[in-house]
């Protein structure tokens, strides 16, 4: 992996931290996030919209990645955020996140979810169904509360990625369906109700999405949309919420779009059809976190097998990244301190779970192995501890932040305790 920094000593240099010292301090399996990496990454969305001139904002979709910690990073960023359930809410607040730039998504949002929302004052509630408007309308009525709110969409759009990632095909459980008059009686519904503000529209299409046509199909889709509200109930959207999915590259086969291209091209599109172009925007989850991530495991076992590929066993594995056997996602991996060794061979990286399944890269080359050696899968800073959990009661990793070379423990590795704390005996 021609980009990954090394050491004099061969190590993997991640933010400007050995990478076999962390494992040192810490433990393994580590999930270590370069922090400059998930700046730089929100920065390029900010540039690509004021070099095209747009209204913007860039709400981070945290379920890629929720912990205090980032929250945190994205204040200071002063970026916007998205929650989907009490949880993230509660730990964004926490981490002393501002509520007013808080999105609240979810195609099935509990009362109590909503209560929480509204007594915490979030900047918008994105309503994805009839049900929930009912239950906001409710809430805000008794409370004597106000909010905004968008409209969750269903475009019609579906976008070329694994079936569990598309969202914006019309059979989809998110959103209002376009197509048959859901979205106009929702719109009346929301735009009768005196204590919501219907600040715009979005749409979502999926995740890990390539090329820029589904992007642009729905940009025009949106201004066709607006159109239509603005004759059927003389509303224009200040907002038009884009969502997230812009893809990037696990492996050399992937090829990501770069937020320059695409939002030129949304820009070119939104200017072309309208004269007073809403404030776009776009919901990145995975491509701001992801790149940053790196998981380091320790390497143990190894079986070879007459005339097949050799499974080289970790520390880790599915309770970590459940993402290869969840979509066969593939992932590439360095050996972390044999950097400067030549790839001798290839190998099944497995991981320790009790699962067949449990396959973290199906083919790795890499150098000559020892047990002790450590492990970098690459880019697995979304989804990754997001999804993490307890099979096999394994406890889950510790998180690292490293940044301008100084290393900060982010998230306690769980212990065998943590393990037991809400058993009950019987
Ligand atoms: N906005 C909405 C409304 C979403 O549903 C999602 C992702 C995003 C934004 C952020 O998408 P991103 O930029 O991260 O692709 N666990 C799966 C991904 C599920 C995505 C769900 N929604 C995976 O590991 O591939």
């Amino acid at each position: 992996i021609a980009n990954e920094l090394v050491s004099n000593n061969g190590h993997l240099v991640i933010g400007g931290v050995d990478s076999i010292e962390l494992t040192k301090k810490y433990g393994t399996p580590l999930y270590v996030f370069d922090v400059s990496e998930i700046r730089s990454q929100i920065r390029k969305f900010k540039s690509a919209f004021e070099n095209n001139d747009l209204k913007y904002q860039i709400s981070y979709a945290s379920k890629a990645f929720a912990i205090k910690a980032i929250y945190q990073v994205m204040k200071q960023e002063s970026v916007h955020i998205d929650v989907v359930s009490g949880g993230e809410l509660y730990t964004a607040l926490q981490a002393g996140f501002p509520s007013s730039k808080i999105s609240f998504h979810g195609n099935n949002k509990t009362f109590e979810e909503l209560v929480m929302a509204v007594k915490n004052h979030v900047g918008v509630i994105i309503i994805d169904n009839f049900y929930e408007i009912e239950l906001l309308s409710r809430i805000l009525k008794t409370d004597h509360e106000k909010i905004n709110v968008m409209l969750r969409l269903t475009p019609g759009i579906s976008a070329h990625t694994h079936k569990y990632d598309q969202t914006g095909q019309t059979d989809s459980k998110f959103g209002f369906d376009v197509g048959s008059g859901q979205a106009d009686k929702a719109m009346k519904q929301v735009l009768d109700d005196p204590n919501m503000h219907l600040k715009g529209i979005h749409a979502h299409i999926g995740s890990q999405i390539f090329g820029t046509q589904g992007f642009t199909m729905l940009a025009d889709k949106m201004v066709e949309l607006a159109k239509h509200f603005q004759r059927e109930f003389n509303y224009w959207p200040e907002v038009i919420n884009l969502g997230g999915g812009f893809g990037i590259s696990y492996t050399k086969d992937d090829d990501p779009i770069s937020a320059d291209e695409f939002i030129g091209k949304i820009a070119n599109e939104l200017k072309k059809a309208c004269d007073n172009v809403p404030e776009v925007w776009i919901e990145p989850g995975r491509s701001i976190v992801a790149p940053a991530g790196y998981t380091l495991y320790t390497i143990g076992s190894r079986k070879d097998i007459p005339e097949k590929i050799s499974y080289l066993s970790v520390d880790g594995g599915m309770g970590d990244n459940i993402r290869p056997a969840l979509y066969q996602a593939k992932y590439e991996a360095v050996v972390a301190n044999k950097m400067d060794q030549p790839l001798t061979q290839t190998v099944h990286i497995a991981g320790k779970y009790c699962e067949s399944g449990d396959i973290l890269i199906d083919q790795q080359r890499v150098p000559d192995t020892n047990p002790g050696d450590i492990l970098a899968v690459l880019d697995t800073g979304a989804y990754g501890y997001s999804m993490a959990m307890n099979y096999n009661r394994n406890p889950r990793a510790a998180v690292v932040f490293v940044e301008n070379g100084q290393d900060k423990l982010v998230v306690k590795r769980e212990t065998y305790q943590d393990l037991t704390s809400l058993d009950l005996d019987y």
